[in-house]
């Protein structure tokens, strides 16, 4: 049988794959959050995390070893979580575009940092999974202006698309900073990137502004 040509790519890919394996962390994502983390520091001892798109959980399990016992990790998807996780963290199952009251409470702050690493169902249609990204993007905008504290943070994953300058047009208006991250560890075919918020401004000093423009 031919053998399948090991290619540089396939190298690079195995190399976080095979050490996420390794950490026993579910997902080779948790590299993305770690290579964001070393940069800016944004998760600190103590602090409370929620995690929009948790699963399978490798976000979890890196955010809960830095928060430690004195913080709180909060996790919610729509997909179930099957790992052991910390006491120190509450995972929650539901769709964070239809909260039912009960989980729209448990996903209540205040949280010093808000993560989300949502990822759409893709169809191979540009300009469909482009859309669909930038919604879940703006929900979880929606989530953290309401459920930080100021001065809080946003990391959030966007598919790079026409929207996105509008995007983090609508970040910036909330954050006092705005970075733009593309890890190492992401896939080079990969169209994501990171729209980072720091310093979230306090509530009377923010306009209300959608990527869709203002309101
Ligand atoms: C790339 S994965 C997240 C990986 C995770 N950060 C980790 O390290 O294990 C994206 C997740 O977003 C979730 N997701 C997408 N849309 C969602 C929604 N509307 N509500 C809740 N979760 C959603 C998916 O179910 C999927 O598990």
């Amino acid at each position: 049988m031919k053998q399948k040509k090991t290619t540089k790519k396939n190298r690079w890919d195995d190399h976080y794959t095979l050490k996420a394996r390794k950490e026993k962390y579910p997902a080779r994502s948790v590299y993305k959050l770690e290579e964001i983390q070393n940069k800016y520091h944004v998760i600190k001892k103590g602090h409370r995390v929620l995690d929009l798109g948790c699963a399978p959980g490798s976000w979890l399990l890196y955010t809960a070893d830095i928060v430690g016992s004195k913080g709180n990790v909060v996790g919610i998807d729509k997909k179930p979580i099957t790992i052991n996780i910390p006491p120190h963290v509450n995972i929650i199952s539901d769709n964070i575009m239809s909260l039912g009251e009960k989980n729209a409470a448990a996903v209540a702050g205040p949280f010093h940092v808000v993560l989300s690493d949502m990822a759409p169902s893709t169809t191979g249609n540009k300009t469909v999974d482009e859309a669909r990204s930038l919604s879940l993007c703006e929900a979880a905008l929606e989530i953290a202006k309401k459920q930080l504290i100021p001065g809080g943070a946003f990391i959030c994953k966007i598919f790079q698309g026409g929207d996105i300058k509008l995007f983090t047009d609508a970040v910036r208006v909330c954050f006092s900073t705005v970075k733009i991250f593309k890890p190492k560890s992401s896939r080079k075919a990969s169209k994501e990137i990171f729209i980072i918020g720091f310093r979230k401004k306090q509530e009377e000093n923010i306009c209300q502004v959608t990527a869709n423009g203002l309101q």
